[in-house]
């Protein structure tokens, strides 16, 4: 089944703009961002094979012997269905995870497991592999907030920068290396009540709703010709104009009832220091992005970043349009990444 140690990793992602429109059939531009997430897994001499998923604290052992022996003809159907109850018991026994492991540890390596069957016995992802990771990302988006609109995991999987609109994917013809900041304000939201609170305030406000959303579709689109335009010599004219697209959507955001103090704080402190920021993603707290232009000394990104840190938020400095779900050979794999996997 696994005889060399397998190690995937995945993108994190941000949407530039048209969160929330795009639920609605509007565009949306998403980019996957250079921060990774791992997974290891290695086969011991023991007959033992050691799962690790350094970022959430997980490390679990099981016997390759059990897992060959397991009946995986279910996942052979060639797409995506949820599993039955009687799979999901299988997969727990298979899994033996105590009593008192917690729910997200307990989901976490259940998908996993499920995934592992059905396609980690490949060495290779082939476009129809990849197809499938994405399908089954969105039946975890589903899980999550019920009715995703499927940019999220598109990224994930295809990685670069992507404009999505109603399941129709294209990926960004040489989209300029951003570099931007991602701040976690560490706020917890739910996705689902968010995107059921914008449901109901177009409902309530057709009038003034609708065109909220048909503006961030312009956005959406606007930025997706600057960014086309910007190719590999941006001008700073092209930020300027990036630069106000982030504050429009901003805006429009808070009238859609998805800000958040914290996000507004973010917004003041990143101005005070001449940047521009958004929300990504559902708002309600979560994360939010600023742009960093050419030109800008490090000392001041420094200054930003400490700033947005004396607010208790986690700050990142990243670029954008990195690849999508990869597998690795161990050693092409950073030593931090390499201390991260060993050290749990
Ligand atoms: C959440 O990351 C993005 C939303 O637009 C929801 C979705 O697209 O499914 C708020």
């Amino acid at each position: 089944m696994l005889s060399e140690v397998l190690l995937v990793s995945a993108p994190g992602k941000v949407i530039l703009h048209g969160e929330h429109a795009v639920v609605h059939g509007k565009v949306a531009l998403a980019v996957a961002l250079n921060l990774r997430t791992f997974l290891r897994l290695q086969p011991h001499s023991s007959g033992k094979v050691d799962l690790t998923l350094p970022n959430i604290g997980i490390k679990r052992a099981w016997d390759v012997a059990r897992l060959q022996l397991l009946d995986t003809s279910f996942l052979e159907q060639g797409d995506v269905t949820a599993p039955t109850p009687e799979q999901v018991e299988k997969l727990k026994e298979v899994a033996g995870l105590p009593d008192d492991c917690a729910v997200t540890e307990r989901l976490a390596v259940l998908a996993f497991l499920y995934l592992y069957l059905s396609i980690f016995r490949k060495q290779r992802w082939t476009k129809e592999d990849l197809e499938l990771i994405n399908k089954w990302a969105f039946q975890g988006e589903r899980v999550i907030h019920g009715n995703p609109s499927g940019v999220d995991n598109a990224v994930s999987t295809w990685g670069g920068a992507l404009r999505y609109q109603q399941g129709k994917i294209s990926s960004l013809k040489r989209p300029p290396a951003l570099q931007i900041l991602l701040t976690n304000t560490k706020v917890p939201r739910s996705t689902k009540a968010l995107v059921a609170g914008v449901r109901n305030r177009l409902l309530k406000f057709p009038e003034i709703v609708a065109p909220l959303l048909t503006s961030i579709d312009a956005i959406s689109l606007e930025c997706e010709r600057v960014l086309g335009e910007m190719g590999e010599a941006p001008a700073l004219e092209q930020y300027v104009v990036l630069e106000e697209l982030i504050d429009m959507n901003q805006h429009h955001l808070n009238a859609l009832g998805v800000g958040h103090i914290s996000l507004d704080q973010l917004c003041q402190v990143t101005r005070a220091h001449g940047l521009h920021s958004k929300l990504t993603g559902a708002g309600g707290g979560g994360c939010g992005i600023t742009l960093l232009k050419p030109g800008l000394e490090q000392p001041e990104v420094e200054a930003t970043k400490q700033a947005l840190t004396s607010c208790g938020f986690d700050c990142w400095e990243t670029s954008i349009g990195a690849p999508g779900v990869s597998i690795h050979s161990a050693t092409s794999l950073d030593s931090r990444v390499r201390q991260a996997l060993d050290g749990l």
